[in-house]
């Protein structure tokens, strides 16, 4: 018989692993508490003008990366390649900015790009990220960095380090553009065809660009900083301020750019200073035009992503504990045909009582039950026969101490709660 594999660049969450994604998720939820942000759920597929108008139609996410397809009537759609764009369409689309509490949202979820796969970076990746939409204060800019150092601290990581950059507005843009062609036509040869577009298209791009001649050439191009008219400049310098007085260390780095079109001013990474070449946890910034692109008003946000799959990797090289493997606290066990029907009522009723319970009706022996209640790591076993059934009783075990004694069965909820606590 075939057998079947998933999709080159996909993966399967196993069992055994699935614990510490819910780790991350769980701990991620609770920042957006303390940060008061509230989830918002869009679809995993939107129509793709949506990312070629915002993402950008140089961008290699747009270009070459996005998994776009027809539906039956012919509509052009794809499957979202990250969270901000669709975010933006949707608080546009629902009025959000005239709904209270409303401009602080995360998304949680899995996004695609047809990339070559490597370590830590897939075609269906999961992200966890923010957007804050509606305030141009750099106390927006320094909170929404300080959402992701602190969720990065939460988890227990060390080795990260949080680089930041302005990259300017329209304004400051135009003479660094040109800047950056006459350094970098000085180059042409050397670098990469790809390279040679963007230098066309949009000359940052080439600062962005992963081919090692290219980044030979880059280290000494211009530096966007030297270029920022006086109102970036302020607002950059707000940030540091707010920053260092949240005790939340950053270096600068000129040489961010984000490879997404719709980023104005602030641009950040969190780095994880151990990682090889996807090193990136979190990669986020202002978007100044991109919810008057998508049709809202002239206001703008800003905001973060970050991978699961990376952070997992980081979590794991540092050997953080992610909270417990899930395991029942009862395991019970049956022995006999008679006792059968009493086992489903008792079994039934300690879930009620929220009491998480295991019962394998294909095990018959006793030694056979025990045995899977030790490989399960339980602490009670609870044990009908047909002596107990007689005398309305019920054997409960502790695995951990051995100890065990006969309760009444009316009892057996109460007489759980107080060995629990023992
Ligand atoms: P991005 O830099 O394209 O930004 O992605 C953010 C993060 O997603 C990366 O730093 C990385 O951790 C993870 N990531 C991206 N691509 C892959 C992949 N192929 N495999 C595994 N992980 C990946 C955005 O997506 C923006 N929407 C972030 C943002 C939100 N900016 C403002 N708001």
């Amino acid at each position: 018989m075939k057998k079947y594999k998933v999709p080159r660049g996909t993966f399967d969450i196993l069992p055994e692993e699935s614990f510490k994604w819910q780790y991350i998720t769980k701990t991620f939820r609770q920042t957006t508490q303390l940060f008061n942000y509230r989830e918002i759920v869009t679809p995993i597929f939107e129509n793709s003008e949506i990312f070629e108008r915002s993402v950008g139609d140089t961008s290699d996410i747009v270009e070459k990366e996005m998994y776009k397809f027809q539906d039956k009537k012919g509509r052009e759609l794809a499957l979202r390649p990250e969270g901000t764009a669709p975010v933006v369409r949707s608080f546009v689309e629902n009025g959000l900015h005239l709904k209270p509490n409303s401009a602080k949202l995360y998304y949680l979820g899995p996004m695609f790009r047809y990339d070559r796969p490597q370590k830590g970076r897939y075609r269906q990746f999961y992200q966890y990220g923010i957007e804050n939409i509606g305030s141009e204060n750099p106390f927006i800019d320094a909170e929404v960095i300080a959402f992701a150092f602190h969720f990065l601290k939460e988890l227990g990581l060390q080795n990260f380090e949080l680089q930041i950059n302005s990259i300017g507005c329209e304004n400051c843009t135009k003479e660094y553009d040109i800047a950056l062609k006459k350094y970098f036509s000085k180059h042409l040869n050397e670098l990469c065809s790809d390279c040679k577009t963007r230098l066309e298209k949009n000359p940052k791009r080439v600062l962005d660009c992963k081919v090692k001649n290219c980044k030979t050439i880059a280290k000494d191009a211009p530096s966007m900083l030297d270029y920022l008219d006086e109102d970036c400049k302020t607002h950059f310098s707000a940030i540091q301020k707010y920053l260092s007085e949240m005790q939340i260390p950053f270096v600068i780095n000129p040489k961010i750019v984000r490879g997404l079109d719709y980023y104005a001013q602030t641009a950040f990474e969190i780095i994880d200073t151990n990682l090889g070449a996807q090193n990136t946890l979190i990669g986020g910034g202002r978007y100044s035009k991109l919810v008057q692109q998508l049709g809202g008003a002239n206001i703008s946000g800003i905001g973060f992503a970050g991978g699961f799959e990376r952070l997992l990797l980081s979590l794991e090289n540092e050997n953080i504990i992610f909270g417990m493997e899930q395991k029942p606290e009862v395991y019970f066990v049956n022995l006999g045909e008679n006792t059968k029907y009493e086992s489903v009522k008792i079994i039934s009723n300690l879930r009620k009582n929220g009491i998480s319970c295991e019962f394998n009706p294909d095990k018959i022996s006793m030694n056979a039950q025990m045995k899977e209640a030790n490989k399960k790591g339980v602490k009670f076993c609870l044990i009908l026969g047909e002596n107990e059934l007689k005398n309305n009783e019920i054997i409960l075990k502790n695995m951990f101490t051995s100890e065990q004694q006969n309760v009444k069965r009316d009892k057996i909820i109460e007489a759980i709660i107080t060995s629990k606590k023992s």
